[in-house]
């Protein structure tokens, strides 16, 4: 089998690392790919938003199935272009449609979905400029902090969470004037929910699902969860609160009344949703859902999956996900991410990597990494993630961190805390 997979980071490698171990797999093209990937298979030069070149590449290169890593192609439909083109139909995308993506690319679609099938979740209301004072009235019924969302995609920056209520208001009106473009035309205000966060992965055909195992990611840039807001500086599977008697809430209370909305909804949907939770006193409540994979997450998630990846991307593709079990490593994973100096704020490219050789007890997955000539260089904020096993999260932690000192670059930043909290 042929796979595309779309995508360029830390996510994308660690899902061709995963692919290229199985026996299914014939050639794996990474679209744009990474110094990274081009290790596991050939990365080729196309903008996975750019759906004419995908249909020609794939058309050229007889592609047997698309796998779609980040959530801008799916929000855009690239699932319903392939589905609507008679001469690409048969190709099978792992990923949500339009209609399911908005899950993701509108949050008070996923409130409205959530609150449809009695899922857990924070209250909430909806606002537009037409209903601003009611709005407003909202807050006032809520303690602080104040959380307000603009609806749609706003590259992770939409969410602001305020302790002061006339800074709310302040705020809900700049959101609605255009703050964040076009995303913040309409705004969820949401009550706060005080818990522990961790995030849970299902991969479904529509109906059948399996549940991969949960993780924790460290989404600020400072040590003590401080700072500004990243795309994730390290994560950490399995999640030491997340038992068995809090996962049964989860699977009972969230995957099960999501997989049946969806088909109650009659949304086809053949992909990853990634849930977003608080644990509250031992409840679990949706924070949010996103319609991909989550980075690092996918990381410490994947290298703890031994069932074949292709094979269970290809009965997702054949709707008999229900016959498939997972088979779960026990052991702990961990990755602690090096990211660029300056990041998330403005950063330089193009720094020199070196030490790559030198892990021989870990995997090495390239988040933001170019092949410049013979050499590795960096090509974004977020550069490398180093996961580790270990028979407990402090074991592997530990091997992480080490690795994290053998590889060098100017400007070289890691958080040396992840997992602190735990
Ligand atoms: P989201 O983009 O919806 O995931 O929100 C970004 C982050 O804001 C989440 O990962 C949480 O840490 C936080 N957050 C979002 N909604 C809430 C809420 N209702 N209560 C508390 N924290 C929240
Ligand atoms: N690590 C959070 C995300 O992928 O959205």
């Amino acid at each position: 089998m042929k796979i595309l997979l779309l995508g360029s980071g830390g996510r994308e490698h660690a899902l061709a690392w995963k692919m290229s171990q199985s026996e299914k797999l014939t050639k794996l093209f990474i679209a744009p790919g990474n110094a990274g990937t081009s290790q596991m298979g050939e990365n080729v030069n196309i903008n996975p938003n750019d759906f004419e070149a995908v249909k020609s590449f794939a058309l050229d290169n007889t592609i047997d199935m698309i796998v779609v890593g980040p959530e801008e192609p799916l929000v855009r439909g690239i699932k319903d272009f392939v589905l609507n083109d008679p001469q690409i139909a048969h190709i099978p995308v792992i990923g949500p449609g339009k209609e399911g993506a908005r899950l993701e690319g509108s949050k008070e679609y996923a409130k409205a979905f959530m609150q449809r099938h009695d899922i857990p979740t924070a209250g909430y209301l909806s606002v537009t400029n037409d209903n601003i004072e009611e709005g407003i009235a909202f807050l006032k019924t809520l303690k602080a902090p104040y959380v307000l969302k603009a609806d749609g995609l706003a590259a992770g920056k939409g969410v602001l969470i305020l302790d002061d209520l006339q800074e709310a208001e302040t705020e809900l009106k700049a959101m609605l004037a255009g703050k964040f473009g076009d995303a913040g035309n309409t705004v969820v205000i949401e009550e706060f929910l005080k818990g522990i966060e961790l995030s849970v992965f299902v991969l479904t055909d529509g109906h059948g699902y399996v549940v991969f195992p949960e993780a924790k990611d460290y989404k600020r840039i400072g040590e003590g969860d401080t700072g500004l807001n990243t795309g994730g500086m390290g994560a950490i599977s399995p999640v030491p609160f997340a038992g068995d008697e809090f996962m049964k809430k989860v699977h009972d209370r969230v995957v099960v009344p999501t997989v049946e909305g969806l088909a109650k909804d009659n949304i086809p949907y053949k992909g990853f949703v990634f849930i977003g939770l608080m644990n509250i006193d031992g409840d679990p409540f949706v924070i949010e859902y996103n319609v991909r994979m989550g980075d690092p997450e996918t990381e410490v998630v994947i290298p703890r999956i031994k069932s074949d990846l292709v094979d269970l991307f290809e009965a997702v593709a054949a709707g008999n996900l229900r016959t498939k079990t997972l088979d779960i490593d026990e052991r702990s994973a961990t990755t602690v991410m090096l990211v660029s100096g300056g990041y998330p704020e403005a950063y330089e490219k193009g720094k020199v990597i070196s030490g790559l050789d030198l892990i021989t007890n870990g995997l090495v997955f390239h988040a933001g990494t170019a092949q410049k000539d013979e050499e590795v260089v960096t090509n974004g904020g977020r550069v490398i993630a180093l996961t580790s096993y270990g028979a407990t999260k402090e074991e592997a932690l530990k091997q992480s961190f080490e690795n994290a000192g053998k590889i060098n670059y100017a400007g070289k930043y890691f958080r040396s805390d992840i997992g602190f909290d735990l």
